[in-house]
Order: C-alpha cells, then sequence, then structure tokens
C-alpha cells in the first residue's frame, strides 16, 4: 500500500538470454535487481494488508461495486500507459518473445475489462430480492478477506492477474509476491497500485517465496491462497496455515495434457495443432500438449510430418521477428531438458530428429526434440517436462490410450484429433469425467477467458475464468427477513 524506502540486500536478475563475457564465454545477461525482503518485511505487508480489511469493516470491502470498479479502472488506464516498458520487461525477464509478451500485456488489459463487465452483471443479479416460504431476502456477494496471491514464471503478469484482479474487485485485501522469474515487470506498477487503490489494500512483497510464504501462512491470517503453480509447492504451502482444512485455495497446479491421435485423424492439422501445443512458448505453458498418444497405423507418418515441420521453427532471441523458440530461464531448465532425453535414450527411445539439432543445447537455448517410443517407467512418461521436449508414444488399442489419461495425476485437459465422430462420442464421455476439458482436432489451451479454466486431481482446486474467478474471491451472504405486508405491496 506505500513505497518503502529499501536499503537493504538487493537481488540481481539474470536474462535467459546469454551475451558473451569478457573471457569470450557466453554468460546470462543481468537486467536489474530487486529488494530481498523478509519476515519482518513481509510481516508489514500482511499487517497492512489485515488493516485495510478490517474484519470486513474497511473502506475498500464496504465500498460500492461501482466505486471499486472506477478504482480498477484508474489502475488500468495507467497499467495501459506502461505497456511498452512492461512488455519489455516481461521479454527480457523471462524470454518470451516480444510478439508473446506484447499477447500477454494484451490479453491481461481485456480479462480485467471484461472481469468488471462480469462484476456488474454478478452485481445486478445478486441484488435482486429473492422470496419464499414467508421471508424476504437481499443475496450479496461479499469478499472472504486477505488473499495470498502468487502466479508463474511462464505467464507473469497475466497468470498473477488472473487472481489478484477478481480478488481485489471483490472487496477482499492482497498480498501479493511476484514470481520467480518475473519479478522486475511489477516495478512500473507499483505507483499505480498505490495511487488506484486505498491504502493496504494491495501489498507487494519482494522475497523468497520458499521462506516468507510458509511464515506469512503460519500466521494464520491469511483466508485464500491463490497460487498458479506447482502442486507440491501447493501441498507443502497448505500444510503451514493452522486451520489448512478451513483454508479456501484457488490453485492452478501441473498438468501432463495428451493428445490422442486416432488412425483417421487428419495429419495436416494434427500436425500443426500439435506443434503448438506443445511448443508455443518452449512447451512452457500448464496447457501444452506433454504427451502425443498416436495410433501405430500412422506413426511413422506423423513422426515424419511433425519433425519437418519442427525444423520450420526459428529458434533465436526473443527480440526477433517470427522467432518461436527462446532461451529458458536458466542453465537448469537446459540441464532438466537433457537429463530426460538420456533417462529416455537409455530406456530404448531415440531423438527423431537428432541429426536436425534436436535435443542439443548451448546455455539456456535448447533446440526442440521429439523423443519416441515413450513407454511407462521413462521420466517423459509420467513427468510435467515443462520444456521443448515432445515425447510420442504409439497406441494399437484406444483403450490404451483412454487408460493413459485416466491412470494419470494430472487431469486438467486432453485433445482428440480424428475424423469419426462415433469414435471420438465414444472417448468424449470418460474422458470430460477425467480432465475438465477435451478439445476436438485442436490443442490445448486456456482461452478464450470466458471458458471455465480447471483441473481435476493434482492439477487445481477450483475453477477460473472471468466469472467464476469472481465467485472463487467471494462467497454468497444474504440479509434475510419475514415478510410484512409492506413488503408483500
Ligand atoms: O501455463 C498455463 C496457462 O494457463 C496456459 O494458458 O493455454 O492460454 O497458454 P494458455
Amino acid at each position: 500500500g506505500e513505497l518503502v524506502p529499501w536499503d537493504g540486500p538487493c537481488k540481481t536478475v539474470l536474462s535467459p538470454v546469454c551475451v558473451r563475457g569478457a573471457d569470450g564465454e557466453a554468460e546470462q545477461v543481468e537486467i536489474g535487481s530487486y529488494p530481498v525482503m523478509g519476515e519482518v518485511e513481509s510481516d508489514n505487508a500482511l499487517a497492512a494488508a489485515v488493516r485495510a480489511y478490517d474484519s470486513g469493516r474497511g473502506e475498500w470491502p464496504t465500498m460500492t461495486v461501482a466505486q471499486r470498479i472506477a478504482c480498477m479502472q484508474d489502475f488500468i488506464k495507467q497499467m495501459v500507459a506502461q505497456r511498452e516498458h512492461i512488455v519489455t520487461l516481461i521479454m527480457w525477464e523471462i524470454g518470451k518473445s516480444h510478439t508473446d509478451a506484447a499477447k500477454e500485456f494484451d490479453r491481461t488489459v481485456t480479462y480485467m475489462l471484461q472481469t468488471i463487465e462480469a462484476l456488474k452483471e454478478l452485481d445486478n443479479n445478486n441484488s435482486r430480492f429473492v422470496i419464499a416460504e414467508g421471508s424476504i431476502g437481499q443475496i450479496r456477494r461479499t469478499p472472504l478477506g486477505v488473499v495470498l496471491c502468487m502466479g508463474p514464471y511462464n505467464y507473469p503478469l497475466n497468470e498473477t492477474f488472473a487472481t489478484l484482479i477478481p480478488a481485489l474487485l471483490m472487496g477482499n485485501a492482497v498480498v501479493f509476491k511476484p514470481p520467480q522469474y518475473g519479478t522486475l515487470l511489477f516495478h512500473p506498477l507499483l505507483e499505480a497500485f498505490r495511487t488506484a487503490f486505498p491504502k493496504g489494500v494491495i501489498n507487494t512483497i519482494y522475497a523468497p517465496g520458499a521462506i516468507v510464504v510458509p511464515h506469512l501462512l503460519a500466521s494464520g491470517k491469511i483466508d485464500v491462497l491463490a497460487l498458479i503453480g506447482s502442486s507440491k509447492v501447493a501441498d507443502h504451502l497448505k500444510k503451514q496455515h493452522p486451520k489448512s482444512n478451513r483454508l479456501r485455495a484457488v490453485l492452478g497446479l501441473d498438468a501432463k495434457n495428451a493428445a490422442i491421435v486416432l488412425p483417421d485423424a487428419d495429419l495436416e492439422l494434427t500436425v500443426k495443432e500439435c506443434l503448438l501445443g506443445a511448443l508455443s512458448f518452449n512447451g512452457q505453458r500448464c496447457t501444452a500438449l506433454k504427451m502425443l498418444l498416436v495410433h501405430r497405423s500412422i506413426v511413422d507418418a506423423f513422426l515424419a510430418r511433425f519433425a519437418e515441420e519442427l525444423e520450420k521453427l526459428k529458434i533465436g532471441m526473443p527480440w526477433e521477428k517470427g522467432v518461436n523458440i527462446t532461451p529458458l530461464p536458466g542453465m537448469h531448465r537446459t540441464q532438466y531438458m537433457t537429463a530426460a532425453i538420456d533417462d529416455a535414450k537409455a530406456h530404448g527411445a531415440r531423438v527423431v530428429n537428432e541429426a536436425q539439432g534436436g535435443g542439443v543445447f548451448y546455455k539456456t537455448l535448447f533446440h526442440p526434440a521429439v523423443v519416441y517410443p515413450v513407454s511407462e517407467g521413462m521420466m517423459l512418461y509420467r513427468e510435467e517436462q515443462f520444456g521443448p521436449i515432445i515425447p510420442v508414444a504409439p497406441f494399437d488399442d484406444v483403450q490404451t490410450a483412454l487408460d493413459y489419461v485416466t491412470t494419470s495425476d494430472h487431469g486438467q485437459q486432453v485433445s482428440i484429433f480424428g475424423k469419426d465422430p462415433v469414435q471420438i462420442g465414444k472417448l468424449v464421455d470418460p474422458l470430460v469425467n477425467q480432465v475438465c476439458r477435451v478439445n476436438l482436432n485442436c490443442q490445448c489451451q486456456r482461452g478464450p477467458d470466458v471458458f471455465p479454466f480447471a483441473g481435476r486431481k493434482d492439477s487445481a482446486e477450483g475453477t477460473l475464468s472471468v466469472t467464476d474467478a469472481l465467485r472463487a474471491f467471494s462467497i454468497r451472504s444474504m440479509v434475510a427477513a419475514k415478510q410484512t405486508e409492506d413488503s408483500k405491496a
């Protein structure tokens, strides 16, 4: 809520992009720094949020919806004025192409405007009176309290705001920790947070999450945990809250979305969609296709066309026009990709496009690799690789493909490619009870943002979307009375 001068330690931010250093060796370029706060500063931020919410009596939770919307509109105006600055920071901090960083920014603004419209509608519907059995009541959507928001590095702005914006609009106070990669891009917004909203309503902390987030939760003063990130982290964090069974959580977590490619699939369309699905932003999307299950009768043709199309992708720096594959956030990521490929090879798989450079990396830049045949026991079979590797497994009986999805710990989405509506129909019904979105002849994805975004099993808790998120950060309360002759009139 306040901009606090800082003379403590700072963390240097390294871009995924490497430059040649003085000794001739490539090294990740330094692009800035941010303050490293500790438990004291985090406690202060939390105390400010608790004060601003004031058990629901604060200025923000008691404002009318129209007043809150006016504050948000002011914020959006200030944010839009910083567009190019923020887009450039996204590009440098996480290595997202400039085109995709701009799309992320614009999508976020659209999402905010859509959320405002959805709130107006929700408020209208909720302000109606309900009459039943001699009672009359007015239902209101009311806030939940203090929300701790954290987003992921792959959509640092968009997916942080996917929870932060609806949480704010519903009248909650927020403590917000930027992602580990994707911190600097929030600097230009701090002043807008401060001037657009009442003091203490939004509090940003720059701190190592592993230390301060469990500490914040252990205070028992966080009412909602909103995290888009890893399932393991979410499980750990929830346990830190003294009343963990009562802590509300809105979570978007790990996924291992599969594509099921049936024998009659349109090869060109399937290759195009699977390529996009597996490799947009280097495969660093929770919705990315992370396993391709292809019927054995067409697998050779599929692999050949896929590898051919893959080699047309442009690998390069995020500012280059038309670039598709850009650097990963750090060497640990290229090392993980290499380990996953080595493991698959040790278990009998090969890199289909090895001769074209598949699997080769230089520092943070990794040439996408198609790995085949991937089978049970390999890291790539079940682990979420979250990077530019495309595991392909053949199947003979469609039941095998179905079993892969139903026995997974994840349950976000699946794609089916095929032409026969009867065969597709037979798959859709069991699958839609296993995942939250079945995509027909197209890749998995979150958008359009008005669609519900959810997951089963270890993949999510709660539902996000323009309207669902407003519901997730509020509760229906009501004012009720016995009907009188006056109220009947
Ligand atoms: O990383 C997870 C995101 O929700 C993916 O969103 O499908 O729009 O790229 P997207």
